[in-house]
């Protein structure tokens, strides 16, 4: 039995921001699956969005944030994620975070899709990610890490409180750490999906967790797809980010049509979703679609990562025209929190992609989830310094449920990936997600009281499962197009869905689904 003051499940940047904040202040304990630089905020290319630029402000850059999100975000939440972003930046500049500068000094800002102004700070060219997650890493100096355990259930009290978690090692023992607060921060969902741009250990373990603890869960329809990823013989094989479409270059296909003109007066910069709907349709059509970088001056020098994934794939960047398909970036959606990142569950908290903090609206503008990953990481530290330890836990709170029949989990994840590309991917109807519930629900899979006599590796799968199920079930219920969610049966936005969040939550082992109307909620089913 491990004890802290904190215990935070994945290390991305929320999780890093809240334990370099909380360091001097409480024990925290950061467990995560694999190592400690596997998450999708190591592979970050874009940036941080902020308005900290003189021709900027704070009111243009949360219009842009709604405008991205279709309409469908929190107003005063975006307020306050671009107005704490702007000093949280300018905060981590004045720590000494090497954003890159122009020779001049200042900061150089980037442009990337449905910004009306440059306003994303890099790092190493295309390496942003990497570069903020070693400058946080070295910061913690109080934290411990424990690496390669797979956190796959919450321990709670008998008062409902969360007070720890449970966690699989490779070997499948099963570990308990036991704190005063619990954060999950284990990232999106990206690899349920066939093509991705998403580190592979992040399949919405977090998520799976808190709902099975009794979190609620939001918006789990809202997937976005990147327009942009590597596309080699059928498979994607890593990001070409938007900061490239930002620096002049075009989509076509191999006919040498530009295919984003006459779709959007922003052409290669319009919002995520009409860019990868765009190339989704061409290559339906049998066509291929690259992205001609040719007009970009000294490509390798911006975007050195991208210049070595190409070169991994023997594509020439001097040819500069680079073969591309759309894959899954970023969940919208996920765990319900509320300013500071509580979740309905007491003592569980949750930052990051794996929460939905309800700004990012149907469609995530470029390079906010960065930011959103070091405010609220900062917001939940100031918040946690506050209360402190609020308990003194015990091993004896530690509930025992009685095992049951250890079950097999009868798919391949190989084939619940491709049918959620296929049935629940860019382009979604009734009948396709119809279909691909009922082949959900033909595996036949009930909520599993307690996961400890089952592999890690079948724990996986039925987080994946669940996971899935969730996301079907919201894509199905919301009969409109917006955002990330487009439906070729309801190709409009519907009045009736505006501002009409779909929560999930689990009742003694039911799963059940509510519509939240303006704070009215409504029980679905
Ligand atoms: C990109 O570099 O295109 C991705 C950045 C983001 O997801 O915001």
């Amino acid at each position: 039995m491990k004890k802290a003051d904190v215990i935070i499940i994945g290390s991305g940047i929320a999780a890093l921001q809240l334990a370099r904040r909380l360091q001097d202040f409480l024990h925290v304990m950061i467990i995560t699956k694999k190592n400690r630089f596997n998450s999708n905020s190591y592979m970050a290319q874009g940036g941080v969005a902020a308005a900290i630029s003189s021709d900027d402000s704070i009111d243009l850059h949360v219009k842009d944030t709604i405008i991205a999100g279709n309409e469908h975000g929190n107003h005063s939440a975006i307020y306050g994620l671009v107005s704490d972003g702007k000093k949280v930046v300018q905060q981590l500049v004045h720590d000494g975070m090497n954003f890159d500068r122009k020779e001049d000094g200042s900061l150089s800002l980037g442009m990337e899709g449905a910004h009306s102004i440059q306003r994303i700070l890099h790092a190493g060219g295309d390496q942003t990610g990497k570069h903020l997650i070693h400058f946080l890493m070295k910061t913690l100096t109080k934290v411990q890490f424990v690496e390669n355990e797979m956190a796959f259930s919450v321990i709670k009290d008998k008062e409902d409180r969360c007070i720890g978690v449970k966690t699989k090692d490779a070997q499948n023992r099963v570990h308990h750490y036991l704190g005063s607060h619990v954060v999950i921060a284990t990232g999106g969902i990206g690899g349920l999906y066939a093509a991705s741009s998403n580190d592979s250990t992040v399949l919405g373990d977090g998520m799976a967790m808190a709902y099975l603890a009794g979190a609620r869960l939001i918006d789990m329809e809202f997937i976005q797809f990147h327009p942009t990823l590597l596309y080699i013989n059928r498979e994607t094989k890593g990001l070409i980010s938007e900061a490239v479409r930002g620096e002049g270059a075009h989509l076509m296909n191999h006919h040498g049509r530009r295919i984003m003109d006459g779709v959007h007066p922003q052409l290669e910069l319009a919002p995520r979703h009409i860019v990868a709907q765009q190339i989704f349709l061409e290559r339906q059509k049998g066509n291929e679609v690259f992205l001609d970088i040719r007009t970009i001056k000294d490509f390798q020098e911006k975007f050195p990562s991208i210049t070595q994934l190409c070169q991994e794939h023997a594509i020439s960047i001097e040819e500069g025209l680079l073969p591309v398909s759309p894959g899954c970036h970023f969940m919208m959606g996920g765990i319900a929190i509320d300013e500071v990142g509580q979740t309905n569950v007491k003592g569980l908290f949750a930052i990051g992609e794996a929460a939905c903090t309800t700004v990012h609206g149907a469609n995530r503008l470029a390079s906010n989830s960065l930011l959103e990953g070091l405010v609220f990481g900062e917001r939940l530290a100031d918040y946690l310094k506050s209360v402190g330890k609020t308990h003194e836990v015990t091993s004896s709170y530690i509930e025992t449920k009685k095992p049951q029949e250890v079950r097999r989990f009868p798919f391949r994840v190989e084939a619940l990936k491709e049918n959620m590309m296929n049935y629940v991917g860019i382009i979604r109807s009734e009948e396709k997600l119809q279909q691909h519930n009922h082949w959900l629900q033909e595996l036949n899979q009930e909520l599993i009281d307690t996961l400890d006599p089952f592999k890690q590796e079948d724990i996986q799968k039925y987080f994946m499962w669940l996971v899935g199920s969730l996301i079907s079930k919201a894509a199905l219920l919301r009969t409109e197009s917006r955002g990330g969610h487009i439906r070729s049966d309801f190709p409009e936005e519907q009045q009736e869905w505006y501002q009409k969040r779909i929560i999930h939550e689990c009742e003694n082992n039911v799963m059940r689904v509510y519509f939240d109307e303006q704070n009215q909620i409504k029980i679905y089913a």
